[in-house]
C-alpha cells in the first residue's frame, strides 16, 4: 500500500489504524536545532482530538504524543523525527456487526475490491485517525512557519446552506464549531445538533488563510503550489471540492471584473488592488495572503437506518454503530492548516535551491 508519504524536502510518512495500537508519524528533512517539545505538538493534536464538544465524535481519546527520536536536549537533530500517539478508547465490537456490509459513502467497499481484505475495525486506514499523524507533522512545520511570520488560519464558513457573514479571528477559537461569526456559529451548531439527533449528518465548508508568505513559492509545471495545495486537501477525507481565491465564481465573472491591479510597491512587496487570485499566480506566490476553501460532504456513517449490500451483493438493512462526527467540519480545520503548512515548508525549503544567491 504505497502512497503515506508527502512532500519531498520536508517529508512526513504517516502510519497506523483507526483501531491499532497506536498512530503516528516520520519526518524526514526537519533541519536541526529548532527548539521542540511534546507540548508544541499537544497543542495542536487537542484541537483535533474527538469528544471536544457535542458537535464531534464521542471517542474519548487524549492523543498524548510521544517523540521517539530527532530530539537532544529539546532540539531537533535534523535525524528523523518519530511520533507516536496510542490507540485507548477503542470499541471495536460496534462494527462486527456490520463488518460484511458496505457502507455507504465510505471507503469499505474500495478496500475490499483493491486489496481483498480491509481492517474494518473504525475504518482501519480510511479513517480520519490517520490524521493524527498530519497534525502532528503539521505543527512542526508550523513552528518552523511562525519563526518566519506566516501564520495560517482555518475556520468554517459554511454549514449546510448557512453561511459567514463577517470574520473575527479572534472568535474562532471560542467556539467549538470554529467558525469566525458569532451569530452564525450559533444557527449553524444547532443545524449540527439536530441532524446528530435525527442519527444523520450534514457538509460544510472551510476557508483557509495564510498571511506573511513571500514571493515566489512553489515551481512550473507540476510542483505549482495551488497543484500541491489541492492534493493536499483533497487528500483528507470526505472533501470533494476545492478552490483558490475567488474559485468557481469567478467562471461568470469578465475579466475586467477581477484582475488584480498592481497599484505600487511598498517595503519591496508589490501592493494589489484586490486579492482574487488567492494570493497564486502562475502555480507560484505573488506575496498576497493564501486563501483556499474546501467542501466536505456530510459524513457517511450515519446511525439512520440505510440499505447496503453485503460482500456477495445481497441487499440487507444497515444499521451503522460505533462513534461518528455529525459533522466533519470542526476537526477539520486543525488538519487543513497542518495540510497547507506542510505544502508550504516545502514549497520554502525547495526555494532554497530556485537561485545561486540562496545558497550563498
Ligand atoms: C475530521 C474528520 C472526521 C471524520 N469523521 C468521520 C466519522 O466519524 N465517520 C465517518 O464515517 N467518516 C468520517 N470522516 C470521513 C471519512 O474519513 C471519509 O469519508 C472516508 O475515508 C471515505 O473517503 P471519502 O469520503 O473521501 O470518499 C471524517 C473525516 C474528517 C476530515
Amino acid at each position: 500500500m504505497p502512497g503515506n508519504s508527502f512532500g519531498n524536502f520536508f517529508r512526513i510518512t504517516t502510519w497506523g489504524e483507526s483501531h491499532g495500537k497506536a498512530l503516528g508519524v516520520v519526518i524526514d528533512g526537519c533541519p536541526a536545532g529548532l527548539s521542540l517539545t511534546d507540548k508544541d505538538i499537544q497543542f495542536e493534536l487537542d484541537r483535533r482530538k474527538p469528544g471536544q464538544s457535542i458537535l464531534t465524535s464521542q471517542r474519548k481519546e487524549d492523543d498524548k504524543v510521544q517523540i521517539l527520536s530527532g530530539l537532544f536536549k529539546n532540539k531537533t537533530t535534523g535525524a528523523p523525527i518519530s511520533m507516536i500517539v496510542h490507540n485507548i478508547d477503542v470499541i471495536s465490537k460496534s462494527y462486527e456487526d456490520f463488518k460484511d456490509m458496505y457502507r455507504p459513502g465510505h471507503a469499505d467497499l474500495t478496500y475490499d475490491e483493491k486489496y481483498g481484505l480491509r481492517d474494518y475495525r473504525g475504518g482501519g486506514r480510511s479513517s480520519n485517525r490517520e490524521t493524527v499523524g498530519r497534525v502532528a507533522a503539521g505543527a512542526v512545520a508550523k513552528k518552523i512557519l511562525n519563526k518566519m511570520g506566516i501564520k495560517t488560519y482555518g475556520y468554517v464558513c459554511q454549514i449546510g446552506n448557512v453561511k459567514i457573514e463577517k470574520i473575527d479571528f479572534k472568535y474562532i477559537e471560542k467556539n467549538p464549531l470554529r467558525c469566525p461569526d458569532k451569530n452564525k456559529s450559533k444557527e449553524m451548531s444547532s443545524i449540527i445538533d439536530n441532524v446528530r439527533r435525527e442519527g444523520d449528518s450534514i457538509g460544510g465548508v472551510i476557508e483557509v488563510r495564510t498571511i506573511g508568505l513571500p514571493a515566489g513559492l512553489g515551481s512550473p509545471v507540476f510542483n505549482k503550489i495551488d497543484a500541491r495545495l489541492a492534493s493536499s486537501i483533497m487528500s483528507i477525507g470526505g472533501v470533494r471540492g476545492f478552490e483558490i481565491g475567488m474559485g468557481f465564481s469567478i467562471s461568470e465573472k469578465k475579466g475586467s471584473e477581477v484582475n488584480d491591479i498592481m497599484i505600487g510597491k511598498k517595503k519591496g512587496k508589490v501592493v494589489f488592488s484586490s486579492n482574487n487570485a488567492g494570493g497564486i499566480l502562475g502555480g507560484i506566490t505573488n506575496g498576497q495572503d493564501l486563501i483556499l476553501r474546501f467542501a466536505l460532504k456530510p459524513t457517511s456513517s450515519i446511525s439512520k437506518p440505510q440499505k447496503s449490500i453485503n460482500k456477495s451483493g445481497k441487499v440487507r438493512n444497515l444499521k451503522i454503530k460505533g462513534r461518528h462526527d455529525p459533522c466533519l467540519c470542526p476537526r477539520a480545520v486543525p488538519i487543513a492548516e497542518a495540510m497547507v503548512n506542510l505544502v508550504l515548508i516545502d514549497a520554502i525549503f525547495e526555494n532554497k535551491l530556485s537561485k545561486i544567491e540562496n545558497l550563498f
